[in-house]
């Protein structure tokens, strides 16, 4: 049967602003006629000419309102001239799949229908974000003609009667316009698998998990949190590296995420903190977020690995990872709020170290060019240019790679490396859903703090302790590679003694402003203290210069990491 596609008039929808990562809105918001048609026909309208004959993959975490954005992709794109779309089953496929499917497939892009770590179900959250041909984020060019597009759409294609199932793995051929669509469902776990078996020695790591003559079994916890790895996890550490049910947790995709908040730090997988630190034979747990790209890592009895620190460690000992054997090792990088153990790292090694502002996106040019082989974020984010998001499984199965090579536990493993380069201590403060109005006067009244005259040299105490600002700025970007400007990313308060204070509003909201405070400090011997302890003169003086409390009327976070 041959399919017609017609035009179906719009207007334009306020706010459609794809943030630090996509754009994400409470699930009612999509649902509202025409919204989601018209950011899908703003995503497709902004690749121009190259949209006419394309293959585009198609998938995310499952999230409520997913299969809906399916099928209202499929008959856009289908009416839009796209070829081909590359779907995971049901609609699955975490982030980092999504990635690499662009790249084994050398595809144009692909829609991640995913609001990360964002809780999900019919009253939270839904998102769409677009990825370029690399297999990475869309870059701030792409998203603001997006943006633009949004502002002035007068209409979509559709082709209303085009019903295609994809709970199944198989090629469908349709007829539009007298044109061929094919719409290619795919199991949503098979290529990347392939690519994992191709980065590390599954041998080893089997061995490592299953224990052998002489080693006792490494036993991890890996907690998918009701997300998308469930399946990934599956597959890799049920099937093909032969740990038992014991070793997984939540590895049951649900469109809720079973009602949690599907992010991976001390606060959202308290389930899993609490489960490592009550059963003293878990060796390793690990967490991921709702699509796979963020993730966690607990040792022994809960021992902490701040993401700054994971970083670190696995720069430190990528010649024990196949990959890296192969490919070498280029230059390193992390997102400026980020705490500096890497650097330490890159320095030692004599690598080029890149700081680039809060956003997986900017990492995208460096790998491209050669110069970037590991990343990593504060926020939970690790991950390395064989993909170009950031990718929970790789950081849980590089630090097995890591604990099979050292033989050492993670605690000894973090030990080690403080007792080299010194230890960042790191947190981070967040208030979550405060007033926008607040947080953007605290934001301006830091701005003008920044810029009086006489600011460096001032100097603050607490706890004992004195603190003296050498520097302050709001941090902007240039690109290496293509020379863009990103301005306007966070106030840095910078101490004599490397100690530092960074504010910014998150970008990844869907409601209200979250300010996150990022507070760190160096030292050089002291390397075993509590972070909130060590830290804590520094919040104090955070939150005197930022009147943070004044201004949202917040006496605690809601969450500190
Ligand atoms: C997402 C992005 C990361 C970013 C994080 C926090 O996970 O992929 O690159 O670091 O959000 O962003 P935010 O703007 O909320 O601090
Ligand atoms: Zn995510």
């Amino acid at each position: 049967m041959s399919l017609t596609s017609v035009i179906i008039p719009t207007t334009p929808f306020e706010g459609q602003k794809p943030g630090t990562s996509g754009l994400r809105k409470k699930v009612k918001v999509f649902m509202e006629k025409h919204y989601t048609e018209n950011f899908i026909q703003c995503i497709l309208d902004a690749q121009k000419e190259k949209i006419k004959g394309c293959t585009l993959v198609v998938g995310g975490d499952g999230r409520y309102f997913t299969t809906q954005a399916i099928n209202i992709i499929i008959r856009i794109a289908a009416a839009n001239e796209v070829s081909k779309l590359i779907i995971g089953r049901r609609g699955l496929l975490s982030t980092p799949a999504v990635s690499s499917l662009i790249r084994s497939h050398k595809v144009l892009g692909g829609i991640v229908l995913t609001a990360s770590h964002n809780p999900g179900g019919i009253r939270n959250d839904f998102g769409i974000k677009y990825n370029i041909e690399n297999g990475g984020p869309a870059p701030d060019q792409l998203t603001n003609e997006i943006y633009e597009l949004t502002q002035k759409i007068t209409q979509y294609k559709f082709t209303p009667e085009l019903d295609c199932d994809f709970q199944q793995p198989g090629v469908q051929t349709f007829e539009v316009d007298g044109r061929q669509f094919v719409v290619e469902v795919i199991d949503p776990v098979n290529d990347y698998v392939t690519l994992m078996k191709s980065i590390f020695d599954f041998k080893k790591l089997r061995s490592l998990l299953n224990g052998t003559e002489t080693q006792p079994s490494f036993n991890v916890l890996i907690d998918s949190m009701n997300g998308v790895t469930g399946v990934y996890v599956k597959r890799i550490f049920l099937e093909e590296l032969g740990s038992d049910q014991d070793s997984v947790a939540r590895i049951i995709p649900l469109d809720n995420f079973g009602e949690i908040h599907p992010d991976p730090n001390l606060t959202y997988a308290k389930d899993l903190v609490d489960k490592v630190k009550e059963d003293l034979r878990y060796d390793l747990g690990a967490a991921f977020d709702g699509d796979g790209d963020r993730n966690m890592i607990i040792g022994k009895n809960a021992f902490f690995v701040t993401p700054s620190d994971s970083l670190a460690v696995i720069a430190n000992n990528l010649n024990c990872i196949p990959y890296f054997q192969k490919n070498g090792v280029h230059g390193f990088a992390r997102s400026m709020p980020t705490a500096a153990a890497v650097d330490r790292v890159a320095q030692k090694l004599n690598k080029e170290m890149f700081e680039v502002p809060t956003g997986w996106k900017y990492f995208g040019n460096l790998m491209d060019a050669g110069r970037l082989s590991l990343c990593g974020e504060e926020s939970f984010g690790t991950g390395s240019d064989h993909i170009r998001e950031k990718d929970g499984v790789w950081a849980v199965l590089a630090w097995l790679s890591i604990i099979e090579h050292k033989k050492m536990s993670i605690e000894e493993i973090l030990k080690e490396h403080w007792r080299t380069y010194g230890r960042n201590y790191f947190t981070r403060y967040d208030y979550e859903e405060c007033d926008c109005e607040s947080a953007n006067k605290m934001m301006e009244h830091l701005e003008k703090f920044i810029s009086n005259d006489g600011v460096v040299g001032k100097s603050y105490s607490s706890g004992g302790k004195t603190y003296v600002i050498q520097k302050v700025d709001n941090f902007s970007y240039v690109d290496p590679i293509d020379n863009s400007v990103a301005k306007n990313q966070g106030i840095r308060i910078l101490f004599e003694d490397g100690s530092r204070l960074v504010f910014r509003l998150s970008g990844t909201g869907s409601s209200g402003a979250t300010i996150r405070v990022y507070i760190d400090s160096y030292e050089k011997s002291d390397t075993t203290a509590d972070a909130q302890i060590m830290l804590k003169p520094l919040v104090n003086i955070a939150l005197e210069i930022s009147q943070l409390k004044q201004f949202t009327g917040r006496e605690e976070p809601t969450v500190i990491t």
